[in-house]
């Protein structure tokens, strides 16, 4: 029998990747002063979301997602956020035009602070201490007084969430986001590549048609789509602790949210069926993913899916998935035979980026380009072969001019890693990579689209 649901109620249950704090009472102060802060998000907009995601759940939408691995301390700037940002507000441009499709743009900022970590302890030099579980938990140095986990650090990643996101609202208001700033939001760095030369071209393009609209009398007045955009956060429901007290009973349904992003994601390592973090994401109203690793079997699958989308509600829950570029043929397409056996409404996204990583002969953490995109190829070929809809991305990336993926374009080498490797975890596609993805892409869609219309045609 299912027991009732709570914001405590997954205390209760068994759970995977928790911090050991030192004093536990300097913990329970700090979340209690969490609790009595400002809600980062609103519950309308985490409804919002789900509209939108819906669309994409009925194959009339694409998501794109991406942003940091880890969102850091020490690297929080406004320009930072700005070039994240921009750089997925050219992704979703590129996909907008490309594909003739609405894409719903999620960022993974403004919160994406707490990491799983495959070992609780990492040993350098004969010295073992607790592994690194991002800066909202303990200090990436290796030291034992920046590895004990800290409660301070959840009050500091909670200002900084706040100041991001209203950064990211004036950006998506404020005017930065009008179409018209097209031509603007290319990054200086990436302008010479060969996606910053097509993305110049696509913009004229652009200019021309809006040039010929508002001649034709449809201005950013008339039309304020023109002028701003809708932009939402997510990260990683991990640190339960963080995300319970900022759970609160939205006024208008009477219904529980987890305001501290429009949407959560359970992680690969924490989608126990009957573990703690399921248990807590269930209960909330906002938008869920679900990360699917090769692990996952079928029945997990729809076991975790009876329990996160009971309702069968479009856009409720996406599933993330993350197989490497040679698995992703061997589970996609038994995962989605028995979503749709089962007649379940989700959307599937592509992660490209977890199941892609080495370490490369110098000894960085690293993704080859290659590798991303043949998972995102292999992703859009499964789903041409059942008759689904490929409805999203999920990347790591960021809007600096880091050298942490190899290849791409602009042909990073090995030897280049070590010039502007700045990630706190994992790897990220810089600007370029990113918006050469976001064009390959665009080709996908567009070619589902065609098919499907075709076949409409045939009917
Ligand atoms: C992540 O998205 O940063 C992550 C840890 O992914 P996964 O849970 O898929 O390994
Ligand atoms: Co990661």
């Amino acid at each position: 029998m299912k027991t009732a649901w709570t914001p405590t109620s997954w205390r209760a249950k068994p759970i995977q990747q928790v911090p050991e704090y030192p004093d536990a009472e300097k913990l329970n102060e700090a979340e209690a002063r969490l609790r009595a802060y400002p809600p980062l998000v609103f519950a309308g907009e985490a409804r919002s979301l789900k509209k939108a995601l819906g669309e994409v759940a009925k194959g009339k939408a694409f998501l794109l997602q991406g942003g940091d691995c880890a969102e850091s301390f020490a690297e929080f700037r406004a320009d930072n956020i700005r070039d994240t940002f921009r750089v997925l507000l050219q992704m979703a441009v590129v996909l907008t035009f490309g594909a003739a499709m609405p894409v719903v743009k999620v960022g993974r900022i403004a919160g994406q602070f707490a990491k799983p970590r495959s070992a609780p302890m990492e040993s350098q030099g004969g010295v073992e201490l607790p592994s690194y579980r991002g800066d909202i938990v303990n200090a990436i140095e290796f030291n034992e007084e920046g590895r004990a986990p800290d409660p301070q650090r959840l009050i500091q990643a909670y200002t900084q969430a706040a100041s991001t996101v209203n950064l990211l609202r004036a950006f998506a208001t404020g005017g930065y986001a009008d179409l018209h700033n097209v031509h603007r939001w290319t990054l200086g760095f990436i302008a010479d590549s060969p996606a910053g030369e097509r993305y110049a071209e696509m913009a004229n393009r652009i200019s021309e048609a809006l040039a010929f609209m508002e001649a034709c009398g449809i201005t950013p007045e008339s039309s304020p789509q023109l002028k701003t955009t809708a932009f939402y956060t997510s990260h990683e429901a991990l640190l339960l602790g963080y995300e319970q007290a900022l759970t609160r009973i939205d006024s208008t349904s009477g219904d529980w949210y987890d305001t501290a992003a429009h949407m959560l994601w359970i992680g690969d390592r924490t989608r126990q069926p009957d573990g703690a973090h399921v248990e807590f994401c269930r209960g909330i109203k906002n938008p869920l993913g679900l990360k699917c690793g090769p692990s996952i079997t079928n029945d997990d699958l729809i076991r975790l899916i009876d329990i996160l989308n009971p309702e069968n509600e479009p856009g409720r829950l996406t599933l993330i998935a993350r197989f490497g570029a040679d698995q992703v043929a061997e589970h996609l397409p038994r995962l989605i035979r028995a979503v749709e056996r089962e007649g379940r409404a989700v959307i599937w996204s592509c992660d490209p980026m977890h199941g892609n990583t080495i370490k490369s002969p110098s000894g960085y953490k690293t993704r080859p380009f290659d590798r991303i995109l043949k998972e995102v190829q292999t992703f859009f070929a499964v789903h041409k072969a059942e008759g689904t809809h490929a409805g999203g991305v999920h990347f790591e990336m960021t809007g600096q001019d880091v050298t942490e993926c190899t290849g791409g374009a602009m042909a990073i080498t090995d030897e280049d890693l070590k010039s502007r490797y700045h990630t706190h975890c994992d790897p990220r596609l810089n600007a370029s990579q990113a918006l050469e993805l976001a064009f390959l892409i665009a080709e996908g869609i567009k070619a589902e689209r065609n098919a499907s219309e075709r076949f409409a045609a045939a009917q």
